[in-house]
């Protein structure tokens, strides 16, 4: 059977709007932010506290976190690439973070400048200052199933990632297929791995929709005992560093099979619609949400 309530984790104002060429303006993202909180989300990452160099998209993170900081809706998560990302995150106002390492060895080069080991240290240091801070640390395993540069990567390398991250204090691992060309073949073997050495209620599945395949890969994962989906209002997304990756995968989608399923998410689809017309407005492009654009025009 599949879960009765499915969490959604919003990752539209962090995954999405990083990868946009033209800089959205602080007070758009912080009017997404607001919108998205309001239709219900339980969780929607907010910002990264990286390097402006590398992320420039995001280089405003302490303004708008310090704009939404009061929300009380909804946990406002941050990426951390390491302790001074922490630190800074904390002094706006984050009350939760995420870090993020990746199970293949060039994508970590590339993402991060470090490797894998060296990532994995970075992030102990990271979970220690959080620890003392009692922040909640969330961490992601990217290129879960491929890389663009290393093709297929082995479950037990995933497994062996998501454990070390377990094993140093995060409260959940979300998986995700950053550059979206997993199908169901692989995604299954791959939480078949992650799940013998993390229990699956920790865990969480990231899908980008490069091929099509995010919806079935979720309902695998669903029917595997997943229970916390990751998505991105409209579709926004990819990542600056993997190319060739989309969007990922739309929560309107997603909130309408979870619909169908008869799975709780208190997510009002309506209102979330409106926050994803929102940012679509402001980018001045179609909805990458399907449902979006189905429902518009009944
Ligand atoms: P580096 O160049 O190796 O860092 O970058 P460094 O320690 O040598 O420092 C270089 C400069 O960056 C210094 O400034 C530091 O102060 C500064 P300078 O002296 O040159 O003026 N710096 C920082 N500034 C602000 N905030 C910080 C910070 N740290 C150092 N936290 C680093 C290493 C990790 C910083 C860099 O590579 C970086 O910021 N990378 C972030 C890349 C990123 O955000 N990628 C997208 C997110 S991951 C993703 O999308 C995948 C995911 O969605 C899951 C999936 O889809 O699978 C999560
Ligand atoms: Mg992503």
């Amino acid at each position: 059977g599949i879960p009765k309530f499915v969490k959604i984790v919003e990752v539209g104002p962090r995954d999405g709007l990083q990868n946009e060429k033209n800089i959205v303006p602080t007070s758009v993202k912080v009017e997404l932010i607001r919108r998205l909180v309001s239709s219900g989300l339980p969780v929607v990452e907010a910002t990264s506290f990286v390097s402006p160099k590398w992320v420039p998209q995001l280089a405003d993170a302490k303004d708008v976190m310090k704009a939404v900081c009061d929300i009380e809706d909804a946990r406002l998560p941050v990426l951390t690439p390491n302790v001074k990302g922490f630190e800074a995150a904390v002094a706006a106002g984050a009350k939760e973070v995420a870090i993020f390492a990746s199970a293949s060895e060039s994508f970590s080069k590339s993402n991060i400048n470090c490797s894998i080991e060296e990532s994995l240290a970075r992030y102990r240091a990271v979970c220690l200052a959080a620890k003392e801070h009692s922040v909640p640390v969330r961490g992601y395993v990217s290129c879960v199933v491929g890389c663009p540069v290393e093709g297929a990567i082995p479950p037990s390398k995933v497994a062996y990632v998501a454990k070390e991250l377990y094993d140093m204090g995060c409260f959940e691992i979300s998986l995700g297929d950053t550059i979206g060309v997993g199908t169901p073949g692989a995604v299954i073997p791959m939480l078949e791995a992650v799940m013998a050495v993390v229990p699956a209620e920790k865990l969480a599945v990231h899908f980008h929709d490069t091929y099509g395949q995010s919806l079935p890969n979720i309902l695998i994962s669903l029917q595997m005992g997943i229970s916390t989906v990751d998505s991105s209002v409209a579709g926004l997304g990819g990542c600056p560093y993997a190319k060739g990756a989309s969007g990922n995968v739309a929560t309107e989608d997603v909130v309408y099979m979870l619909n169908g399923l008869g799975v709780t998410t208190n997510v009002d689809l309506a209102k979330l619609m409106l926050a994803g017309e929102f940012i679509s407005n402001h980018l001045g492009r179609q909805s990458g949400s399907k449902t979006a654009v189905a429902l518009c025009r009944v």
